[in-house]
């Protein structure tokens, strides 16, 4: 028996890279798994081969950064599947995202950026809390980063917003025995960081970690499934950092 045999799981940006991990970790313990993707040839893929796999997948294309959009997803798990039970706020604009500061870049381009990667998990979790509530309580994962304490720009300031978001929520929805937590990654090998983040700097950032390589999907997969999981039934507001000790805070 998996860990999440007879749960639903939702995991947005599930279409490739450690969101794809996710879904395809939580299905193979058992979940029924929704890829909540905005890319739909991925997100298409990503349920077939769930699927194949001989797991239970539902696509549902989905816009984090629209209220409209998540609150659809929400209604099609309800009908599809009864409901959620544990929630993954995954999505985030990364892979060949504009390196720009927050000075010069332009105005619409950040507000996209900050609906998508600071807003989405809260519009998603808006859009499934009640569900989870509803079927005796949840857990909820937010994606951050460890870049959320490097003074990384508008990337950085969203993931360090999703902090307070994940400490505010666990607060507002405890009671419900919903719990919110958040994994902090640093440097992980997709095919997204391979096109966003040069091979010198990388090469670089790595020399400085305690760990010095790249983290693995698999990596992220293991500490998400913890706290999503029973296991951690008594963690929540917690941002656990999985990124080879590149950040030691106090
Ligand atoms: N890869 C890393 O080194 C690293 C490190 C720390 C944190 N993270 C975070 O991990 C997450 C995944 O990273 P990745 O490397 O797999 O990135 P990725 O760019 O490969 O994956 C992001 C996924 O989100 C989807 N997406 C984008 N906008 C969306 C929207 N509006 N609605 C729904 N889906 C949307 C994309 O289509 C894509 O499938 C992101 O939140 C990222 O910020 C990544």
């Amino acid at each position: 028996m998996g860990r999440f045999e007879g749960k639903v799981g939702v995991v947005t940006g599930a279409g490739k890279g450690i969101g794809e991990a996710y879904a395809k970790g939580l299905a193979a313990e058992g979940a029924a798994v929704v890829i909540a993707e905005i890319d739909v040839a991925n997100g298409e893929r990503v349920a077939k081969e769930v699927e194949q796999g001989g797991g239970t997948a539902l696509f549902v294309q989905t816009d984090v950064a629209s209220e409209e959009s998540t609150l659809g997803l929400g209604e099609v798990v309800a009908e599809r599947l009864g409901g959620c039970d544990l929630l993954v706020n995954n999505a985030a604009i990364y892979g060949g995202m504009r390196m720009d500061t927050f000075l010069t870049v332009s105005w619409d381009y950040y507000e996209r950026f900050m609906n998508v990667n600071m807003n989405g998990a809260l519009l998603v979790t808006r859009a499934l809390w009640q569900q989870m509530a509803e079927r005796g309580g949840g857990s909820i994962v937010n994606q951050s980063s460890s870049a959320a304490w490097m003074g990384g720009g508008f990337y950085g300031t969203a993931k360090l917003a999703l902090h307070g978001i994940t400490q505010s929520l666990a607060r507002e929805l405890g009671s419900r025995n919903i719990r919110v937590n958040a994994i902090a990654p640093g440097p992980t090998d997709t095919e997204a960081t391979r096109e966003t983040v040069p091979d010198v700097l990388l090469k670089k950032i790595l020399q400085t970690m305690p760990l010095p390589r790249l983290g693995t999907v698999e990596d992220m997969v293991a500490a998400t499934l913890f706290l999503l999981s029973d296991d951690a039934s008594f963690i929540t507001g917690h941002v656990l950092t999985v990124d080879g000790g590149q950040v030691m805070r106090p």
